[in-house]
């Protein structure tokens, strides 16, 4: 079992700052990676960009909010913890070669975890052994990042991180070596994605149009902070654990110069059709079964294991898959990005 040593170890090696942070850290393996988006374009087919998804299995194009339950609509979910349905989705990496194709960018599974590519998620406790977090409720969803961003944005919630080949124990938030922009040089450990999510609500909208504006940052939480601060304003007063998504990106087979284009410029897109890297973005649908995270939480569960839950082999996440909806060829070399790599979010319908 010396996974779970190195995934322990991880943890206490992730910097003095978060020695001590309990936190849960557990592989959510590829469900599907579909052009599907249910919380920014409800019920639309196919979405304007192609997402990699996670989680149960009742994911799909529509996900009405006051009908579809996540834990008794799935039969199955590609997460350890066998009783969180939630979905959870990014934007896709692509690779674009010298003669103008583009080739899907592999995934692995972060160290210490099992898994097929998808996520890693954690969802993170105040560190603060007194204070209580408030578990999610049924129907809560909410979004980090902009598909369309083209510029820096709140520097805490999305970055990349180049990765050495092994032996990275810094700090898994979005603090110094991270950057908004996708790293200009070679990669020799891949290139590693990190999303942050508001741990503030107003207790009330378990949505919102924007699906933000129900949840914010804790005031004076910054890059370094990792969990929530339980600093809220009054306007969002409930603390929330803090969701943060890790997404590895094996660049391996393209790490040669010259595969890269000619004026040196890094070959990575995003599938929103951006090289930036500004508009990588993570989705979030709550879909614990009855006070499974809550409990979770409560406890200080650490890692991947949590005697409080009820876990799966990464067999069995494995194996909980669905067809891809939307019949793209996302794996050939592709003459365009699927769906041209658009940005645009279209003007959301739900209230
Ligand atoms: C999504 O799932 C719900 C509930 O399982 C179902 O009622 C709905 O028709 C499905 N929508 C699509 C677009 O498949
Ligand atoms: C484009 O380049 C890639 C990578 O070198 C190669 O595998 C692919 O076959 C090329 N496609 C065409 C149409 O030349
Ligand atoms: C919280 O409890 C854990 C386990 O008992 C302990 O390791 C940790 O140091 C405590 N953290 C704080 C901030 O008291």
């Amino acid at each position: 079992m010396q996974w779970k040593a190195l995934a322990l170890a991880l943890l206490v090696e992730h910097g003095s700052s978060q020695g001590t942070t309990p936190m849960l850290r557990f592989s959510c393996s590829q469900l599907v990676v579909d052009r599907l988006d249910p919380l920014v374009n409800p019920g639309i087919v196919p979405s304007p960009h192609l997402h990699q998804i996670v989680g149960g299995n009742s994911f799909n194009a529509s996900m009405d909010p006051t009908t579809h339950d996540l834990p008794t609509a799935s039969t199955c979910t590609s997460c350890t913890f066998s009783e969180d349905f939630s979905n959870y989705w990014t934007a896709v990496l692509y690779f674009r070669a010298r003669n103008g194709t583009f080739k899907r960018v592999p995934q692995i599974v972060s160290e210490g975890l099992y898994g097929n590519g998808g996520i890693t998620v954690y969802y993170i406790p105040s560190s603060n052994n007194k204070s209580t977090v408030t578990g999610f409720k049924p129907g809560f969803r909410m979004l980090v990042g902009d598909a369309s961003l083209q510029s820096p944005g709140t520097a805490r919630k999305v970055c990349h991180r180049c990765m050495p080949t092994s032996g990275d124990n810094s700090n898994i938030n979005c603090g110094s070596p991270d950057a908004q922009t996708l790293p200009t040089g070679i990669c020799a450990g891949g290139i590693r994605s990190v999303i942050t999510f508001p741990t503030c609500w107003d207790g009330k909208n378990l949505d919102s149009p924007d699906h933000e504006s129900h949840v914010t940052y804790g005031i004076g939480s910054g890059s370094n902070d990792v969990g929530p601060t339980g600093n809220c304003p009054a306007s969002h007063p409930v603390v929330l654990p803090q969701v943060m998504y890790e997404v590895m990106w094996d660049t391996r087979s393209f790490n040669e110069k010259d595969l890269w284009p000619e004026d040196d410029s890094q070959p990575f897109f995003w599938s929103t059709g951006d090289k930036k890297g500004y508009s990588q973005h993570g989705d979030y649908v709550f879909g614990w079964k009855g006070d499974s995270l809550q409990r979770a939480m409560d406890t200080r569960c650490t890692g991947d294991a949590c005697k409080e839950l009820k876990t799966q082999t990464a067999e069995e996440a494995m194996k909980c898959t669905k067809p891809q909806v939307v019949k793209d060829d996302i794996d050939g070399w592709l003459t365009a990005l699927p769906g041209n790599g658009m940005a645009s979010r279209l003007v959301s319908i739900r209230a």
